[in-house]
């Protein structure tokens, strides 16, 4: 699948625009459309579901070392400052970025890749054209050579291309040679710099320093702000998780690929506490349940994969961590883009926020000091120890984290539904037809209701039927044109059923249902719909 032909049908049929298209687009933004707030929130309701509503905490799950209880939140995006100093945002969230002179346009460090070139018989070793990371990175150098060079395209075989693709960040800091991806001449790049991706907001009407605060580029922080405020208002007992969906913001320095990196997205967490010792095992059920989910929700095993990072890739407080990844259209051949990470936290979080911004010592974690030996940024002094009265023992709970974004994840499911094979046509003519395969629980609409022509008595029943069923389901009724090209179009938004009134209707009160996958028709009773509508939505 090209992706560009998943982003027309989005925009086409109402998936996905772009933020503020109409004043040329904010880059980074995106909004949902008509269709895919649908699809956007049945992913977010199965989530919240399968995580928190049917979670029966009076059962062990397959994996899990013992029950375990789940509950929710919704907290402010904007929180006190003093959060993000000691979670470790403040100091240490930031991308490298480069700017170019020339352009005026920032680059993240990493992100920038190229390759040294020549003409043929110029002197090595050339320059260093760069592009950003794109589906055929080759090309895009290609291109960008020839007209560095003022060459044709039939120019291409007198390039002579030294060394293999890389990061401009194996360069060192000499960037004279290199042309930035927008650039016509070379040796405009600055230096990297750090860049911090928090969003700065000013809280009242002064507008002083002291009263600037964030826009939370996690939800993750307010669970750990409230979590004695849940341990002293339920009855949760260790080990719990607290869920959370809601809007996250990052200063992004490229957004691209889609919705895959916006600037304003939304998360999926769960912050899972739990006594140390079990830690461990903790992060195994929760890695291997949330890979699960994927795969119970459509998504294709060779396209979806875990991987475990490797001890220098983890944050220094996490004793494991891995990525649910899937191999997005838009990435370069066998590479695969983060949905999800989880995460063995160990105690940083609540002892972060109870003593403040800690840091590593040894193999142990401790206050970040100034010269003067006061806290770098002091924590609330609350306590924020839990203490299990079964085993009168008092301890700060480990934490695994399962965090999971909403976008990226209906952009996979999106990517995975795209579909093109045959269908008969109205004549029965074998024709390509272009199909959305959500599963069930996800598509936008369930089922759509024809009436097969516009005479004898089909809409009135037709529209009975739509008013019964939209008391229960998401459901579309459609009376115009051909009912072959009103199955198309259902085809194309992946409704996985559609209801057919024919004339046997009027007799019998019998209706077809088709089926988007196997495009088999059945007749049904008109009074069992729903019941029969439930059960094959599942
Ligand atoms: N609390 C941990 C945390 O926020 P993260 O890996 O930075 O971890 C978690 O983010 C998930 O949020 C990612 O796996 C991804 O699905 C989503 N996410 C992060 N940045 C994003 C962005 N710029 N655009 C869309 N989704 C993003």
């Amino acid at each position: 699948m090209q992706m560009e032909q998943l982003v027309a049908l989005c925009k086409r049929r109402g998936f996905l625009f772009q933020s503020s298209e109409i004043y040329g687009g904010l880059n980074g933004f995106w909004d949902y459309g008509p269709l895919g707030v649908l699809l956007k929130r049945n992913v977010k309701d199965a989530w919240w579901n399968d995580m928190v509503m049917a979670h029966n905490e009076l059962v062990v799950p397959s994996g899990a070392p013992s029950t375990y209880e789940m509950t929710g939140l919704d907290c402010t995006i904007i929180m006190h400052p003093q959060i993000w100093k000691c979670s470790g945002h403040y100091d240490l969230f930031h991308d490298y970025m480069v700017d170019c002179r020339e352009t005026k346009k920032r680059y993240r460090y990493d992100h920038v890749l190229g390759r040294f070139v020549n003409r043929a018989g110029g002197r090595t070793p050339g320059i260093f054209v760069t592009t950003l990371e794109t589906g055929n990175t080759q090309a895009a150098l290609d291109e960008a050579a020839l007209k560095f060079f003022g060459l044709r395209k039939k120019d291409l075989e007198t390039l002579q291309w030294e060394g293999g693709i890389r990061s401009i960040s194996t360069l060192g800091k000499d960037f004279s040679n290199v042309l930035g991806p927008d650039a016509k001449t070379h040796g405009t790049l600055t230096e990297p710099r750090e860049f911090n991706l928090m969003f700065k907001t000013v809280i009242g009407a002064l507008g002083s320093d002291e009263d600037a605060s964030f826009l939370r580029p996690e939800t993750a922080q307010g669970i750990f702000a409230n979590f004695k405020n849940v341990c002293d208002s339920t009855r949760v007992r260790v080990p719990f998780g607290i869920a959370q969906v809601g809007k996250s913001f990052r200063n992004e320095i490229t957004p691209r690929n889609f919705t895959f990196r916006s600037r304003e997205f939304e998360q999926m967490e769960i912050e899972f506490f739990c006594h140390p010792s079990q830690s461990a095992q903790w992060y195994t059920y929760w890695r291997d349940r949330r890979f699960a989910w994927y795969t119970e929700m459509g998504l294709a095993g060779e396209r979806l994969r875990m991987r475990e990072h490797d001890a220098d890739e983890m944050s220094h407080y996490s004793c494991g961590t891995a990525d649910i990844e899937y191999q997005f259209p838009f990435l370069p051949p066998g590479e695969f883009g983060e949905l999800e990470g989880i995460a063995h936290r160990g105690d940083f979080d609540l002892r972060s926020h109870m003593e403040g911004k800690l840091v590593k010592e040894g193999d142990g974690l401790v206050v970040e000091r100034l010269p003067n030996g006061q806290p770098k940024h002091r924590g609330s002094g609350k306590d924020l120890t839990y203490y299990d009265d079964l085993t009168k023992e008092r301890f700060v709970p480990h934490v695994i984290e399962p965090s999971a974004g909403a976008d990226r994840a209906t952009l996979a499911f999106l990517c995975e539904a795209y579909q093109v094979d045959t269908a008969p046509d109205e004549k029965g003519q074998p024709q390509e037809r272009v199909s959305l395969k959500f599963h069930p629980r996800l598509a936008p609409i369930k089922a759509a209701v024809f009436p097969l022509v516009k005479k004898d008595g089909m809409p009135e029943i037709a529209s009975e039927i739509y008013g019964e069923l939209k008391k229960h389901f998401s459901v579309f009724y459609d009376d115009k044109s051909a009912v072959g090209r009103r199955y198309r179009r259902q085809d194309e938004i992946g409704t996985p059923f559609c209801i057919t009134v024919d004339g046997q209707t009027v007799q019998d009160g019998t209706v077809t249902i088709r089926d988007r996958d196997t495009l088999k028709q059945e007749r049904v009773s008109r009074d069992e719909l729903v019941k029969e509508l439930g059960q094959r939505l599942g």
